[in-house]
Parts: structure tokens; sequence; C-alpha cells
């Protein structure tokens, strides 16, 4: 019998229960997939605790996971029984032994990458190919600013912009965790809430400011964010995990000129041949080695409450999946 989280009304990490799922046969333009790690996000966070209204209830959270085709709908050539994928769903479901999924949601994973690491860091790593090349040019010339750069995106983001001869500064919350940002490319670490923060950035940055910010932590650090950026800067914030950013007047960003971006993954797979060619990029920066995560927690598909806790605890982002 198929099994699935369900969340029936939104609150705590409790309201994730372990029930019974039908499955049926896959609608003609679908694909039957058992799962067989499935990637536990902030996402799911915003969704279960109903910050964000995306999920109709009662439904199953999760939005990716790799797993092995089982069933192939009617209209579908191109994938065969046994075939192992990946797939990012901004419908949700993945939290699930098995998935009835649109054709164009997945993509076949090469032999080299392993079910683990993909389930684990697919969306995080397609958000870091999102930031790096398809919002503002980054290129050797620039020096940015990472926030959260010890977390799932910020780790990766960091590793893939040392990786092009960027300058990258990481913020983190607290002292112990500026070794791993040492490991993962940044050329320097603050710690986001230090009294000299401003100061440093500009001895960093020779007094000028860096180019371009990557906020993922939106309300504590939005203001030292905008205050870090050179005149003609650009402000990126993906993400709120410590709260969602004021509303910010125009004549802020007027005073340096700067520029601000708020993207959200799913708007950028504007056609099946971009997806493919983002994941293309992603198992390139995971074969080559532009990207490297060897740390994994696996829970079962049934605990799903203890990865949410341990996930909100601020540790374990990029290494959490769930085995059904
Ligand atoms: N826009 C998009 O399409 C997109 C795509 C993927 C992810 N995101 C967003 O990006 C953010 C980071 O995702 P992630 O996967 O990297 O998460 P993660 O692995 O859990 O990392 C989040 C990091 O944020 C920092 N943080 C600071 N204040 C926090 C607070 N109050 N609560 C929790 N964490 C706090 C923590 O690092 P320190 O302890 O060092 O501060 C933590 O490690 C999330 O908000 C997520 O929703 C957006």
């Amino acid at each position: 019998m198929a099994k699935a989280i369900v969340i029936e009304k939104y609150g705590s990490s409790e309201v994730l229960k372990y029930k019974n799922l039908d499955m049926g046969r896959p609608g003609e333009d679908e694909l039957l997939i058992r799962n067989t790690a499935i990637g536990v996000n902030y996402h799911d966070v915003y969704v279960r605790s109903g910050l964000y209204k995306t999920l109709k209830l009662p439904g199953i959270p999760g939005c990716e996971a790799a797993g092995v085709v089982e069933k192939i709908g009617i209209a579908i050539s191109d994938f065969k029984v046994g075939d192992r994928v990946v797939y990012i769903t901004s419908e949700y479901g993945a939290y699930s032994s098995h998935i009835k999924i649109k054709r164009e949601k997945v993509i076949k994973l090469p032999k080299t990458i392993g079910d683990e690491l993909i389930a684990t860091n697919f969306l995080r790593a397609m958000t870091v190919e999102m930031l790096l090349n398809r919002i503002t040019v980054i290129d050797d010339t620039k020096t940015i600013l990472v926030t959260a750069a010890a977390g799932g995106v910020g780790r990766l983001l960091c590793q893939w912009a040392s990786s092009l001869g960027v300058k990258v500064i990481g913020s983190v919350s607290n002292l112990k965790k500026v070794a791993e940002t040492k490991v993962n490319g940044c050329h320097e670490t603050l710690v986001a809430n230090q009294h000299d923060f401003s100061k440093k950035i500009n001895q960093f940055t020779e007094g000028k400011g860096v180019d371009v910010v990557f906020d993922s932590v939106g309300a504590d650090t939005f203001n030292s964010s905008l205050e870090s950026l050179a005149p003609c800067g650009f402000l990126v914030n993906f993400g709120q995990s410590s709260g969602a950013v004021d509303p910010l007047l125009m004549t802020t960003l007027a005073q340096k000129s700067l520029s601000v971006a708020r993207p959200i993954l799913f708007h950028y797979f504007k056609s099946y041949k971009i997806y493919e060619q983002m994941a293309a990029s992603v198992f390139d920066a995971f074969e080559t080695g532009v990207l490297n995560v060897s740390k994994f927690s696996p829970f079962n598909l049934k605990d799903a409450t203890e990865a949410h806790n341990m996930l909100e605890s601020r540790k374990g982002g990029g290494s959490i999946y769930l085995k059904p």
C-alpha cells in the first residue's frame, strides 16, 4: 500500500500525519514514480505552518524527490520503467512513497549522481543556478555577500560563486559556523549581528561596498544587506528564514541607485528546455566537484515530524531527507 504524509490543518510539526494513499493509474501525460529519497526544504515548513497557503488541505506536502519510474502514461514515449529520475513540483505531493506527476516536471538522473545527494540538494542547487546565472551578471570582477553562508542554499552558493572567481563574503549567526564557510569558499566571514559589521564590509571591499547581496534570512538581515551595497549594487532577497521583510520605499533605493529582486525558482522554469538546461548545469557542478556535499541525515517518511524539528532548529539544512 502506498503511504504519504498528509496535512489536515496548518500548525506545528505535529500536523504531519502518516497515512495510506490510493494511487490508481497515471494519466496519459503522467509518470508514476516510486520515491527513493525525498528532500526536506524550508518551503515545506512554511506550507505546513500556513505561512504560505499554497497547499489545498487535506494535502501532501513536499516539492522534490529522487525515485524510479514504475508506470508510464500512454502519451509518453521518452521514459521507460526503471529509469532513475528526480523532480521538483510546485504542486506538492513529494512526501509519499509514490507520486503521479506530469512528465514535464521529471528529469532523468545521470548514473554518477546518487539519490540522497540529489534529493537533499536538487532544489537548492537549482536555486543557486538561478541566482548566479539568471538575475544579474556575476563574474570574477564581482564581490558578493551571502547571508546564512553555512545553510543549505548558502553553502552551495558560496562554493559555486567562488569557483567562478567571485570574491565571496559570508555571514552566519554564530562563530561556530565560521570554519564551515571557509570550506565552502568564503574569502571572509562575518557574524550577522556583530557590532562592526558595516565597518568590516568596508574594510573587505576597500570602502566600496559589495556589488551583490544574496539574502535568504530576510527580516533580520535586510537592512544591513542594503547598507553593505556599493552604489548601483543589487540586493537579491530570495528567502525569509527569520521572517518577512518590511515594505521598502523607492526613495531608499534611490539613495545609492540600488536594485532589488525577489526571485522564486518555480517562475524560472519557463519551459522544459530551460528546466533541463538548469538541471544539466547542476549535475555538471556536482560531477566536477564545484558543488560538494557529503553529510546526509535520513529520516523514515513516517518520522517527518522529527525531520521538520531538526530543520527548524537550524541544523541539517541540505542534508535532511525522508526514506519511504
Ligand atoms: N526563492 C526561492 O526560490 C528559494 C529556493 C530555495 C530556498 N529558498 C529560501 O531560502 C532560505 C534558505 O533555505 P535553505 O534551504 O538554505 O534553508 P536551511 O538549510 O535551513 O538554512 C537556513 C539558514 O538560515 C539561517 N537563519 C537565520 N535566521 C534564522 C531563523 N530565524 N530561523 C531559521 N534559520 C535562520 C540559519 O543559518 P545561521 O544559523 O548561520 O544564521 C540557517 O542555517 C529559506 O527561507 C528558503 O525558503 C528560496
